[in-house]
């Protein structure tokens, strides 16, 4: 009997997991184990024998149940405080970030630019990229036979056949947004319109997609001073210099009278364009006064109403202060560029809080 003890309890001891432990209970006291047989062997023995016999085994078997079941919990606690220690989890670690792809630097200076017009009280209008070859041409005042037509390398729409009228266009720039916020809300205005715009055109600064920003202002007693006093502001802000210059050089725009094409000053020491500074000038948009036919396009009544304008490509601003040397990489789709020159999904341009960091 004592041998048995010594060898279960010895066992049980040893057993690294509940099989084994399962294992050492049949053997032991299961219905054919050795404790159980000795135990039906009692019935051979004499009384006497059975007396002293009897007790013994009965205490046999509770020791070995109760070894049995402390080792049974002892096992399960130490399974339970392993996983607990490889599930650990501190809660209290800030998050592990996690790359989840980039900003596009076109979505980026978009929201740059919407959020400095915004802070200027612009809200912002879209127009359809299919749009009429009214809105796109002759309600900004350029007629049928006008050069800009052809120089614009216009994408036409589809015609059915003996279909007469005037195909559709791909907007090629979005001053026609100009007419349909015209329309849309009458005056007065302040409107900023980006969006994607279409030209057949391909080479290191054309893309046949690519994105402009207009905007529009319109009220009694908008001037030319108006205009330059914003592109000021806008130009400080968003290439984040104080001491940003700008020349207003005449121009024509049909759909303005007078009309400025708006250069900034910049140098471009050691290959590295550097805006505010220099004796260079870089062009960065068109603008102008309303012409009258537009307003009239847009059924608002010149003789009352005045405003000025202004279109600026959103891509070409990008290059400028990122420094970014291609428009072409902007839509290849490029994974290596797009870390490159992609933004933290997590950085929103805002005013107070930085348009680029
Ligand atoms: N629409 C012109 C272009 O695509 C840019 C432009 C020039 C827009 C002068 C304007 C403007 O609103 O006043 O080249």
């Amino acid at each position: 009997m004592d041998d048995l003890r010594d060898k279960y309890l010895a066992a049980i001891a040893n057993a690294g997991d509940e099989s084994t432990l399962e294992g050492l209970r049949v053997q032991a006291v299961g219905k054919k184990g050795e404790i159980s047989l000795k135990m039906r062997e009692l019935g051979k023995m004499t009384p006497e024998e059975r007396q002293v016999m009897g007790p013994k085994l009965n205490a046999l078997k509770d020791e070995i149940n109760s070894a049995l079941a402390a080792k049974k919990q002892a096992l399960s606690d130490a399974a339970l405080d392993e996983r607990l220690r490889a599930e650990w989890l501190d809660v209290t670690l800030p998050a592990r970030s996690r790359r989840m792809g980039t900003i596009h630097p076109v979505s980026q200076v978009t929201e740059e630019v919407t959020a400095i017009f915004a802070d200027m009280g612009f809200a912002v209008a879209e127009g359809p990229q299919v749009e009429s070859d009214w809105h796109n041409f002759d309600a900004l005042n350029i007629p049928g036979h006008h050069p800009a037509r052809a120089e614009m390398d216009t994408f036409y729409m589809h015609r059915a056949e003996g279909d007469n009228r005037p195909p559709h266009v791909l907007r090629t720039h979005t001053s026609p947004v100009q007419i349909r916020s015209m329309e849309a809300q009458g005056a007065p205005i302040r409107v900023i319109c980006p969006g994607r715009v279409y030209r057949a055109d391909y080479d290191q600064t054309h893309t046949p997609m690519f994105h402009q920003v207009e905007g529009l202002a319109i009220d009694k007693d908008i001037s030319m001073a108006n205009l330059k006093w914003v592109l000021e502001e806008f130009c400080r802000a968003f290439f984040e210099v104080d001491g940003v210059e700008l020349r207003f050089r005449a121009s024509h725009f049909p759909f303005t009278e007078p009309s400025a094409e708006v250069d900034i000053r910049c140098s471009w020491a050691d290959g590295t364009l550097k805006i505010g500074e220099g004796d260079d000038w870089l062009e960065i948009l068109g603008s102008g006064m309303v012409h009258p036919k537009v307003l009239m396009a847009g059924n608002i009544d010149p003789a009352a109403w005045q405003g000025f304008a202004f279109g600026m490509g959103i891509d070409r601003i990008a290059m400028l202060k990122y420094g970014i040397p291609d428009l072409r990489a902007f839509f290849d789709s490029d994974l290596r560029w797009l870390r490159h020159y992609g933004f933290a999904s997590l950085d929103q341009p805002t005013l107070h809080g930085g348009l680029s960091r």
